[in-house]
């Protein structure tokens, strides 16, 4: 967990330039009255990535770039109307002007109103919740790969720490492939060879600055994880998490076979397929709310 500066590596710069800009987007949306000039280191350190983003050859055209670009434009519109440090605000004026055309395609502008949470929002997000039932027991029909990428659209849209988004979801259909994975975990037992898709949930550690965000991994894992299975379920697939509590050596192995990068920390298998006809699945009762929630 750390970003040592040397050389092009896009996953690390990607994260940095984000975790940068995104401190001057949440400036930009504080009440009124806590405005005050703001953000300066940030934006110095934005625009410092970004040149290094362009010395490296990355791509100018990338969305973490382009949204950079969008929070830079708003941020100096911001700063325009923000007096008392003339000095400092003409230098990053300069500085984003020298980097930053006037021209912000519509998608990455910023901040904006989040559209309105549709009607009957609860009702629903409530039965797709009670839907989405573990199972072990798929049918053999092939799922669309399509609808995976659909359901990480609406995943992608889990919040994350500083936006950086750690997420990866590697895919392995091949039956043979799938094998071999399962091999390597321990509760698939009795099911494992109905699994026509299967996912591994990975969290890149190059995503993170050092050992005090050593929550962050696993946490914004967990949170893209559960959108993805409330996704899938949305769209009539059914699903099973498998854990990986395995030891290094297992670990080790899973990476190779899964050929899954190093930096790269494997948080979970997971089983994907549609529910095999009269498939069940546990109760699993739930603990009572008095259990979860402690008012203070
Ligand atoms: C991280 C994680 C790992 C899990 N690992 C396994 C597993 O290895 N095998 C299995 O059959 N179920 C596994 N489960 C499924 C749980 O048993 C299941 O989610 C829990 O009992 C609640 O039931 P539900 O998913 O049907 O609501 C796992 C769930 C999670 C979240």
């Amino acid at each position: 967990m750390s970003w040592e500066r040397s050389g092009t590596d896009y996953w690390r710069q990607s994260s940095e330039l984000i975790f940068q800009h995104h401190k001057l987007e949440k400036g930009l949306c504080l009440p009124r009255t806590s405005r005050r000039f703001f953000g300066q280191v940030a934006a110095e350190n934005t625009v410092s990535l970004m040149k290094e983003w362009r010395q490296c050859g990355l791509d100018v055209t990338a969305p973490v770039y382009r949204a950079a670009e969008g929070v830079l434009r708003s941020y100096r519109a911001a700063i325009i109307a923000m007096p008392g440090r003339e000095t400092v605000q003409k230098r990053l004026l300069n500085e984003i002007d020298g980097l930053v055309s006037d021209e912000i395609d519509i998608a990455y502008r910023t901040p904006l109103i989040p559209p309105k949470v549709p009607d009957g929002a609860y009702a629903t997000l409530l039965a797709l919740s009670q839907s989405r039932r573990s199972t072990r027991d798929f049918a053999s029909r092939p799922v669309d790969l399509t609808l995976l990428e659909r359901a990480a659209t609406v995943a992608q849209l889990s919040p994350s720490a500083c936006n950086r988004q750690p997420w990866h979801l590697h895919l392995y259909d091949d039956p043979e492939a799938i094998k071999a994975m399962l091999a390597l975990q321990n509760g698939n037992s009795g099911f494992g060879h109905t699994v026509p898709l299967l996912a591994v949930i990975t969290s890149d550690m190059a995503s993170f600055f050092d050992s005090s965000e050593r929550m962050q991994p696993v946490l914004d894992g967990g949170l893209f994880l559960m959108t993805l299975l409330l996704a899938l379920e949305a769209q009539g697939l059914a699903t099973c998490c498998l854990n990986w509590c395995v030891d290094p050596a297992t670990d080790k192995k899973g990476h190779r076979i899964g050929a899954i990068p190093e930096q790269e920390k494997i948080l979970t298998f997971l089983a994907i397929g549609y529910r095999e006809e009269g498939a069940t699945s546990p109760l699993s009762a739930r603990r009572p709310i008095e259990d979860v929630i402690r008012h203070h």
